[in-house]
């Protein structure tokens, strides 16, 4: 069968030989091309990040379409207009969920030992112990639980900082701990104003776009810090340097931007209280995720659906 990558970030090379060599490990006969430098040439799968529309509406055999990443929303409205009913899967961890976990593991803790208030006591050569505030009272809120934030709050919990949940549904699932508070997005108000870190990775919707807008973000306690990984376009930046100004919000750790990559003069990037990094949070990695997609494909060639299937009517 034809397997079509079309990803202009990554060597080629390294997909094709991570996905033959779990082809053959799995006893299927694949033939892997790049799409990218053959844009006419027909596939069965594709495995694709951010593919353009005319490439996709040229792909009239495909049997499913492999994200390489977790959030779907770049190509999912795409794929609804230009290829509908053709399945849509989504990469689930592989790999991602431990680096995740480490951006916030060290953004909450900064944040937690003070030491961007420290570097500014340096600037002044000024030696002045900070008190620290109470662990048990240092609530961290997922906002999205899904494999991204499940990881990262797995692992704050490990290092005994109190978690809790705002999800979608506000309904548990396997791997989230019952002690956990949990609770839908119709009652994200309480949820917002006893975190003290806000994790944002929902994905984005048209129920999450603009969702943190300056009366949501104004509910979080003064001098809380925000670190938002999973997609910009939920918060909406003006309303968060606002708040950031007027000394309500402590910090926002930012990965991720309404427009990517983020302008060369957009104020984030020279914003003395927002640590800015490049969408790298949680990078694809090409052994584990080729490894995920042919699991994927073998499961369609038996006639069964992988997991990762992505719900259209959800959007994610
Ligand atoms: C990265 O943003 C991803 O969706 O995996």
């Amino acid at each position: 069968m034809r397997l079509a990558v079309w990803d202009p970030g990554e060597v080629f090379r390294r997909w094709r030989d991570a996905l033959v060599q779990h082809a053959r490990e799995l006893g299927l006969s694949v033939d892997v091309f790049d799409a990218v430098a053959a844009p006419d040439a027909q596939a069965d799968f594709a495995l694709v990040w951010k593919p353009p529309a005319d490439w996709l509406a040229g792909q009239a055999g495909l049997r499913a379409v492999f994200n390489l990443g977790a959030g779907v929303d770049a190509v999912l409205p795409l794929m609804q207009r230009l290829v509908p009913g053709v399945p849509l899967v989504r990469l689930e961890d592989a790999g991602m969920g431990r680096q995740m976990a480490d951006y916030v593991a060290e953004a909450v803790l900064r944040a937690y030992r003070r030491m961007d208030d420290y570097a500014a006591l340096q600037a002044r050569s000024s030696w002045e112990p900070l008190p620290l505030p109470p662990r048990g009272g240092f609530q961290i809120g997922f906002l999205g639980l899904g494999q991204m934030g499940l990881a990262a709050a797995r692992r704050l919990a490990a290092m005994d900082f109190p978690v809790q949940a705002c999800t979608r549904s506000g309904t548990a699932r396997p791997g989230v701990d019952a002690a956990w508070p949990l609770v839908s997005l119709r009652r994200i108000d309480a949820f917002l104003a006893t975190s003290r870190v806000l994790v944002v990775l929902l994905p984005r919707t048209r129920e999450t776009d603009g969702l943190l807008d300056y009366r949501q973000l104004r509910q979080l306690p003064a001098g809380a810090h925000l670190i938002s990984a999973g997609r910009g376009a939920i918060i909406v930046e003006s309303d968060l340097i606002e708040l950031l100004d007027e000394g309500h919000l402590a910090s926002a750790t930012l990965d991720v931007f309404a427009r990517e990559p983020l302008p060369p003069t957009d104020p984030l990037w020279r914003h003395p209280r927002v640590p800015v990094t490049p969408h790298v949070a949680a990078q694809t990695l090409v052994g584990p995720s080729a490894a995920q997609v042919m699991r994927g494909i073998a499961a369609f060639e038996r006639g069964d659906l992988p997991s990762g299937l992505v719900d259209v009517a959800r959007g994610y």
